[in-house]
């Protein structure tokens, strides 16, 4: 009985899909808990590149059985988009990608809520992916949500009803301007299809295979960052994406859980609004963003970019009890004579912390230590004992700060630019 978690530590885009695809052989079943396709994870193997929204990421290898659970919110119209997608380059999905009936359907009008908030929130608003997942989330937890289950019982009369109720609140907010018939055609099309699926009770479905002797992978969505509880509040994203989040995502008691992996970029990126102190507004952020090519697999938006946050990391690492570490995009800072990360936080009254603080919205300076890079070109790198003396003890220097061991590291975006430590 196994299940492991694997989990962005920052804000998201960490390259959990990556990973993910690359432990997949390991596993009997991969299962996405939360988040939906605000998620964009890019996996690139054989010369190919496919971006998952909603899909879990071990989908690619091995004919393994992919969960979408119980957590995670669907837009079936967005999800027919990626899933055709797949099909059309012969990935076949209907066997084996089965659907949770308690995930939450992310409704057109969900989008225009996003939207109509985002607005009415001015210059304080959150960046969002625009795909309607607050308001989705919040009709879940103010008990107003309908679920992929009700499809299959009186759907378009319990669609309608929520239709109207959405249409009163965006006449609250004096967001009427929108014209949704196409949209909502499509979306349609999305229910339709999502029918050809298997709908199941993914919690008996997963805890029977747990009983089977079967191996289950836990795929999350954003990044530590962006939970609802424990992120950048009010800047995050709706649901929780810590360790716990698997537990209620899929319906696994905490005590079946085994590692909990953390990813890690060797740097730090934010896509949206909000606080992000080890942000670099110069020439280094710019080097990091066009090495690493920080754009938004979902937006397109710039990505923000700085040093590594150490003070962010621990407290990652204590809500979510991650046990292992894997760090991406090494080869990004190949080209940087000194690597900078920060170690603790000065606050405005000037005492400095290692704690992550209640709020991190003002009055953040970062305290740095500086370290040698490696300027070595790690893309070819086949193995840990042709590392740089300096990546291994940047390595180390991680290792020690976070009390918690590295056990592989990305050095390109290829699944076979993997190290295993
Ligand atoms: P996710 O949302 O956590 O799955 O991450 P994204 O896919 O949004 O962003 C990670 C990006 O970095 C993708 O474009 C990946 O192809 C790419 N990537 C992943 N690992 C590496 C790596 O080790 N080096 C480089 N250069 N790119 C990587
Ligand atoms: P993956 O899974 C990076 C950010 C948005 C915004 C905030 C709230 O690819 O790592 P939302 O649409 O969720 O209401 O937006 O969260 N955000 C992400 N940033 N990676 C993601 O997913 C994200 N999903 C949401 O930019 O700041
Ligand atoms: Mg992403």
């Amino acid at each position: 009985m196994k299940v492991d978690v694997l989990l962005g530590l920052q804000w998201g885009d960490e390259g959990k899909g990556k990973v993910v695809d690359v432990l997949t052989p390991k596993y009997d079943v991969i299962a996405r808990f939360q988040g939906g396709p605000n998620a964009g994870h890019t996996l690139e193997f054989e010369g190919q590149k496919y971006v998952l929204r909603s899909i879990p990421s071990g989908i690619f290898q091995g004919n393994k059985l992919n969960i979408i659970g119980n957590g995670v919110v669907l837009a079936p119209d967005l999800f027919m988009d990626e899933a055709k997608e797949l099909e059309k380059s012969g990935h076949q999905l209907k066997q084996r990608l089965h659907i949770s009936k308690k995930a939450h359907l992310i409704m057109p009008t969900h989008r225009l809520l996003d939207a109509a908030n985002e607005a009415a929130k001015g210059k304080n608003k959150v960046g969002t992916t625009g795909k309607g997942i607050g308001p989705t989330y919040t009709d879940k937890t103010s008990r107003n949500g309908l679920r992929v289950g009700d499809i299959l019982d009186n759907f378009q009369q319990k669609y309608a009803e929520h239709k109207a109720r959405h249409e009163q609140m965006l006449k609250a907010l004096n967001y009427t301007d929108y014209d949704i018939t196409e949209v909502e055609k499509k979306w349609m099309e999305g229910i339709e299809y999502l029918r050809q699926f298997q709908l199941v009770d993914s919690e008996h479905e997963v805890n029977r295979l747990l009983k089977e002797g079967k191996s289950v992978l836990c795929e999350g969505a954003q990044g530590t960052m962006l939970d609802i509880d424990f992120g950048s509040y009010p800047f995050v994203t709706s649901s929780n994406t810590i360790c716990a989040g698997a537990c209620i995502g899929l319906g696994i008691g905490p005590n079946k859980i085994g590692d909990v992996f953390g990813i890690i970029k060797a740097y730090c990126t934010r896509v949206g609004a909000g606080p992000f102190p080890t942000e670099l507004f110069d020439e280094t952020g710019k080097k990091i963003r066009d090495l690493g090519h920080e754009y938004g697999a979902v937006t397109g938006r710039e990505r923000r970019c700085g040093w590594i946050d150490l003070v962010a990391l621990r407290y990652a690492i204590m809500v979510s009890g991650v046990t292992k570490l894997i760090m991406m995009k090494s080869d990004v800072l190949d080209a940087f004579p000194v690597i900078k990360a920060c170690t603790a936080y000065q606050l405005s009254d000037g005492s400095v912390t290692r704690d992550f603080p209640f709020d991190i919205n003002e009055g953040i300076t970062p305290v740095y230590q500086e370290l040698r890079g490696w300027n070595t070109d790690l893309t070819h790198v086949t193995d840990k004992s042709q590392f740089p003396k300096e990546l291994n003890d940047y390595i180390q220097f991680l290792e020690k700060e976070l009390e918690t061991p590295i056990v592989i590291v990305s050095v390109g975006p290829d699944r076979h630019q993997t190290i295993e430590m």
